[in-house]
Order: C-alpha cells, then structure tokens, then sequence
C-alpha cells in the first residue's frame, strides 16, 4: 500500500520551482570547479560559446534533461543532464542556424550513445528546416566507459552529415581535442576552423605515432592549428582564441546561404556600383614575368573592400573566399602570381575544386580571375598525381550550373586556359583586360619547340618571340571566336562584373539526369 504522503500531488510552485532546480543543475554542467579549470587554459564553456556566437537570447535548448544509460565502470548513477553536449537553434545576424557545442567540463566532452542522439535529432531538424549546422567541438572522442554504442553514435552522426552535405552549410569549429574517429565528423562538414593553441585534430595521438612508428611528435605539431592550415588543409582557417573564432564565425556565415533553395539574395551595400578603380590599369606590370598581388583586384572590385579568404595559408597559388558584388555573395577562384607564378599544382587544384563545388551546391556564383601559366611541371608534381588533382579542379567546373564570370587579366596558357572557367566549360559571362595573354604557352618556351633549329642564333629567336607575342599573347584572337564575350577596361571591372552577375541571376542550367556525377576524388 502506497504511504499517504506519496500521493500527495505537489503545487504548481513547487513543479515549477523543480524545473528551475533542474534547469539550472543541467546549465552547471560538470561543476564549478571544471568551469573554472577550462577557463584556466583559455577556453569558454560551451554555453558561453553558443551565447557569444548567437544573436542575444535567441538559444533555444533541446534535450537539456538528456542523461546517458551507461551502468558498466561506476557509470550506473553517475549522470548530469544535457550529458556533454549542448544542442539546439538560434539566431546569427537573424538568421536561424542548428547548433551543437560539446561541454569538455561533462565526462570531457565524450560522445555516448545519447550524446550522439542529441546531435542527430538537431542535424535532421537543420536538413527538414533549412538552415546551417554548426558544429562546435570540444571532445575527448568517444565515450570509453560505453564502448561499442558509442562508436554507433559517431557513425549516426557521420551519416547526417553525408545527408545533410549539399543541402545546409555545415560548419565545424574545433574549440579542444578532437581526435580518434571524432575528426571524421568535421571533415565530412562544409568549412573546419580551429582555435590556435586549444585545439587539435588526429586519428591517433602522439603517443600511439611513437608506439607504431618511433615518431616523436607533440600534439600540437601533430594536429594543431598551424599544421591543419598550412600542411594537411584539413582546416580552412584558425583564429587566436574562442571570442575570435566565434565573432570571425559570425561574419562568414553572413555570406553562406541558408540552404540549397537558395535564391538570389541581396545585403544592402552604399558601395556605388560604378566605383572606378584607376589603379587597376597599372596593376599589371610591363614586364610579363614579373608578379603582382591578384589579392589586390579581389579587394578592389568588393564591396567595401570586403574579402573573406579561405585557406590562406594553404596552396597560397590559389587564392578561395567569399566577396559581395554590389550585395550579393560571390564565391571567388583566382591564381595568385606573386606564389609560384600562380601555376595550378596538386594542392591548389584540390583546394580549389572543393570550393567551386560548395559554391556549385549552393548556387553561389563564381568568379574566376585568371593568371595562370599552366600546370606545374616535374616529377613530384606527376608522381603526386597531378593529372587526376588538376582533373577535380576540371571537372568541378565543367559541371558547376551556378553563374559563372571569368576574367582573364594576364596569362592564360595551356590546358590551365582550360580549366579556369573558360567559356568552353560554360562560362557564362568570359571577360579579358587589354593586357591578357591567352596561347597553348608562353612565347619563350613556344619559340624554342617551333624554332629549335635556330636556337643558336639568338637574334632570330628573339624576333620569332616578338613575332609569337604579337600574334597569340593579346586577348584578341580568343575575342574573334568568341571565346571571350568582351575585353575590358581594368579599371572599370567592378561595374562590368557586377552587370554581369546581376544579368545571371535568373539563370537556370540543368546536368543530364543521373545519380551523381564520377569527380576524380
Ligand atoms: C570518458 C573522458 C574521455 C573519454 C576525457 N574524459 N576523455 N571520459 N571518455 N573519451 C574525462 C576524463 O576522465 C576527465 O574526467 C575529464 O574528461 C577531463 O579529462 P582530463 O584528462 O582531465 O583533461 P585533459 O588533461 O585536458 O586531457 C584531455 C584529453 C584526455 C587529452 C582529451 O582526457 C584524453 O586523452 N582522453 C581520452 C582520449 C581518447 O583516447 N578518446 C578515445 C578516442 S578513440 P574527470 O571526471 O576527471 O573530470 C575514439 C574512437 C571514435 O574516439 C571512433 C569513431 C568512429
């Protein structure tokens, strides 16, 4: 028989009050003490991190009150609500946006069974709903106490974030460790930054690197945030410390669409659209082997001077990143002269294509500047497979639908002259400057195959390069067939470029039907 006291029903202050109670259990997360022992190394908690990222007050919590099920290794009992991960939506810039942020402060962050569920259910409520998914990680990787379930957790999620690819923009900060099959998850993601110092990324640790292989190597050296932006690329960029990352995040997802619905979209901007930019004229030095900074075309033709680079400090050749042209988002490709020519290799096809195609996906369109040489030659570069890398880049552009503008301002050679988004790959508006050099190569090297037998009378090789400069290096010729749609005053180009783009904004282009096309991977 039931005590009487049992059934007493309780008042509604105090089913209230045991809200609250609750409520406030779960905010604390693991405790005074690991709260103040992550701000001891420089870190946020993860509730100080959604509420710095989202606009104020828009947090909305999911499943604060979920705890885990695990009983073996004194875990039967040992639970605090939320268990380790915070999830749920809000607003950046009045935006809404799907967010999880790992708490390192609840069983370091570890993923369980229940952890993972958390983030799925959030990741299927992004994908229905439309909107980006951030990713804020801070984990110990999987939940060792529960073993198997927990690997079963990280592939539900691994498996979202394939679904989800193409349709939300998903984006990964790395906020502390994130190791062992944890890694996979932010890889499978649109766009991974780090925190410098805090955070690292591995599938196996520094410990395990010496037992397998003898190799000495610190974690920092092995994954921290210098080496996944400037070596691995496994990182798009990184930032000083969580108010940085989280503040710098908040102005890239302004220039992300919501989703692939995308339409065209317009951000007010009092940049005029006809701002001449006389410098331009001269950008190009008059000797065609000299460099100069393509960064400083980018900058000049954006509105308020405003680009956002992606991988910086990776394959600097290529230059990725997102520009507005008079509001509207651009994604923006260009070859970067002062940096090995601007010559497209491995690493600045690979990290190119990829962009093209979140751009593609996402019905960005693309700009494309070119000043390529070509590919770059020799052995590391074929061992290392430049044929199927420069193919990615190839293809990538060869399928992209989304509005595509091009610009040719100095060289354009060869099979690179190709691959640029040239109007053959279905580029819809293909402009040049006065100055470009469009031909199968550069005079020099053309003269010698044509001419060899004359090579060793250097006046008449000079006056057969003269001869090949004036007839091919011009953008000219490729103007005659069409092959460009107009040749342009530099200084003029942010206004001509944004016509362009403004006239493309209806633009429809569809693939032949198919389940998906083959890309080199
Ligand atoms: C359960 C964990 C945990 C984990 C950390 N903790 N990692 N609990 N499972 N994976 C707990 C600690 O016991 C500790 O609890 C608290 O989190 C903080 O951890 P510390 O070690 O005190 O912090 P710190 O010194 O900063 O070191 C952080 C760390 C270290 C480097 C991440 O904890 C660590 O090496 N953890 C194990 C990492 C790991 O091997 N994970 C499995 C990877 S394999 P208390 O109660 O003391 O606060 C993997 C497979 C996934 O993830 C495959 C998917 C396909």
């Amino acid at each position: 028989m039931l005590e009487w006291r049992n059934v007493i029903k309780k008042s509604s202050r105090e089913i209230i009050s045991e809200l609250q109670s609750r409520r406030e259990k779960a905010r604390l997360g693991g405790g005074r003490k690991r709260i103040e022992k992550q701000h001891s190394v420089g870190k946020l908690t993860a509730r100080e991190r959604i509420n710095t990222l989202l606009d104020e007050g828009s947090f909305e919590e999911t499943d604060m009150f979920v705890i885990h099920r695990i009983r073996d290794f004194g875990m039967d009992g040992k639970t605090i609500p939320g268990d380790g991960v915070l999830t749920g939506s809000g607003k950046v810039n009045g935006k809404l946006v799907y967010i999880y942020a790992q708490d390192f402060t609840v069983f370091g962050g570890s993923l369980s069974s229940d952890h993972a569920k958390k983030i799925v259910k959030i990741m299927k409520l992004a994908i229905q709903n439309k909107a980006p998914i951030i990713g804020l990680n801070d984990s110990g990787g999987a939940r060792i106490q529960e073993g198997v379930e927990s690997l079963g957790g990280y592939a539900d999620v691994f498996l979202q974030n394939a679904l989800a690819s193409g349709v939300v923009p998903q984006i990964s900060m790395i906020m502390g460790p994130c190791a062992g099959g944890a890694v996979y998850s932010p890889a499978m993601t649109d766009f991974t930054f780090m925190v410098k110092g805090t955070s690292y990324m591995f599938v196996t640790g520094p410990d395990v690197v010496k037992t397998v292989t003898s190799e000495e190597v610190t974690a920092e050296e092995l994954g921290g945030a210098d080496t996944h932006t400037k070596i691995s690329s496994v990182a798009d960029g990184s930032f000083n410390n969580d108010i940085e990352a989280l503040n710098v995040l908040r102005k890239f997802l302004s220039f992300l669409p919501s989703s692939n619905e995308y339409q065209y979209t317009k951000r007010k901007t009092h940049d005029p659209k006809k701002r001449i930019s006389f410098a331009l004229d001269t950008l190009i030095p008059e000797n065609p082997n000299l460099p100069y900074d393509m960064k400083e075309l980018i900058v000049s033709i954006a509105d308020e001077y405003d680009f956002f680079e992606l991988q910086e400090n990776f394959a600097k050749n290529i230059l990725i990143g997102f520009i507005r042209l008079d509001g509207q988002t651009i994604g923006v490709v260009a070859n970067q002269p002062i940096v090995l020519a601007g010559c497209l290799d491995n690493d600045s096809s690979r990290k190119a294509a990829r962009f093209v195609r979140f751009c593609d996906a996402f019905n960005i369109p693309i700009l494309t500047l070119v000043d390529v040489p070509g590919f770059m030659p020799g052995t590391a570069q074929e061992y290392g497979g430049i044929i199927k890398h420069g193919a990615k880049l190839l293809f990538a552009y060869a399928e992209a639908t989304t509005p595509k503008v091009t610009l040719i301002t100095r060289k354009a050679y060869g099979g690179a002259y190709d691959v640029m988004s040239s109007k053959h790959l279905r580029g819809d508006a293909n402009y040049a400057w006065p100055t470009a050099e469009i031909a199968v190569m550069g005079a020099k090297g053309a003269v010698e195959i044509l001419f060899r037998n004359e090579l060793n009378d250097p006046k008449k090789i000079e006056t057969r390069t003269l001869d090949y400069e004036e007839r091919f290096a011009n953008p000219f010729i490729a103007a005659e067939r069409g092959f460009l749609d107009d040749v342009i005053i530099p200084s003029n180009s942010r206004y001509r470029l944004i016509q362009a783009f403004s006239k493309l904004k209806n633009k429809t282009q569809k693939n032949p039907d198919k389940k998906f096309g083959n890309i080199p991977l």
